[in-house]
């Protein structure tokens, strides 16, 4: 039987911690960290392979900057890119993370055509767009990662403001990766029951705005980067629903093609994970206020793909 092969392209913050979850889920029988810091990547894979004793995973870990050790992989997250810095939004990496995004996806393409690819790095809708673009991949191997994480630090935000397990709350936050993103209370839970039962709209307003700017909010803490433990937290979520044929609903950066009234554009969206990678976008009726703010956010994506459609 074939060993399953994934990639992570960019071995810092984000890529080192997804790797580390990956293998201690046991989701790989074959691990390849590239970054074009060949050090960083050597030194990050032999300090796993030295942990597996401990954890005891079987993987076969190699840090590396030669692409051609990704060959066949049927999964590659792409996390290589610059992060944030305080003061700086998202939009901010366009053109730096496009050029890097660019080259990365020509690369990954050429090696693994069949893989299935999950985006990272950021503006990430606009980077999702990039790869799609220079892939020429069906739409279902190209999946941006956003969603998951949003609706992780809206239902923190809920569990810590109920003092109630994270595990009974259940939020879902749609739209792009940025300042426009729509967190959604109506279809946010707290052990089945809908949240706003139970939490008043003022306190709500706060946690979907501290949802909002939860990005930024560690960007201000941390000083020199951007969130890792929560994002490799939702990569991991994705790679497991993935590999394991879940068939998970998560949200996730999909290309549209009319779903939502939203035409050719990558946007966070409700969607089937399994073997396929993006099997279906789940569509479900939003309220007309919903709506126009899923709206909203997707023409400031599609401002962003106009810019990188000049630079691709
Ligand atoms: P980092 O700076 O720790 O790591 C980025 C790595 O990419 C570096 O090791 C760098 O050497 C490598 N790299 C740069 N150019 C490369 C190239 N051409 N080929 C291979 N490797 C290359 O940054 P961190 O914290 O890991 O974040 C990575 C990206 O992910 C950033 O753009 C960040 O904004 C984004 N991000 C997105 C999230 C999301 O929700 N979608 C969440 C967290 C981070
Ligand atoms: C975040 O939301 C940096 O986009 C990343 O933490």
């Amino acid at each position: 039987m074939k060993r399953r092969k994934l990639a992570i392209i960019g071995a810092g913050n984000v890529g080192g911690t997804t790797a580390q979850r990956l293998v201690e889920r046991g989701l790989a029988e074959e691990l390849v960290l590239l970054d074009i810091d060949h050090d960083l990547a050597r030194g990050k894979a032999l300090d796993l392979a030295e942990s597996a004793p401990i954890f005891g995973y079987d993987t076969q870990i190699r840090g590396t900057n030669d692409y051609a050790e990704t060959e066949g992989s049927d999964l590659v997250v792409i996390t290589s890119g610059v992060p944030r810095k305080p003061g700086m939004s998202r939009d901010d990496l366009l053109s730096t993370n496009a050029k890097i995004v660019k080259s990365v996806s020509e690369q990954v393409a050429a090696r693994s055509p069949q893989a299935v690819i999950i985006v990272v790095s950021n503006p990430l809708d606009a980077m999702t767009y990039v790869a799609y673009k220079v892939t020429r991949f069906p739409r279902e191997r190209v999946i941006g990662m956003a969603g998951v994480l949003d609706s992780a630090r809206m239902a923190a935000f809920i569990a810590q403001e109920l003092r109630v397990s994270v595990e009974t709350v259940r939020a879902i936050v749609m739209g792009g990766h940025g300042d426009s993103m729509i967190p959604l209370p109506r279809y946010t839970t707290v052990g089945g029951v809908p949240v706003m039962d139970f939490i008043p709209k003022i306190r709500l307003d706060v946690i979907i705005q501290r949802t909002r700017d939860g990005g930024g909010e560690i960007v201000k803490l941390l000083k020199t980067g951007s969130a890792y433990y929560a994002p490799s937290a939702a990569i991991a979520e994705m790679v497991e629903a993935i590999l394991r044929d879940k068939k998970k609903v998560l949200p996730c950066a999909a290309l549209c093609k009319g779903e939502y009234g939203i035409q050719d554009l990558f946007v966070g969206v409700p969607v089937k994970l399994g073997h396929g990678g993006m099997e279906a976008i789940m569509e479900f009726r939003l309220a007309s206020e919903e709506e126009a703010g899923l709206r909203k956010s997707a023409d400031a994506v599609k401002e962003l793909c106009a810019i990188v459609d000049r630079m691709i």
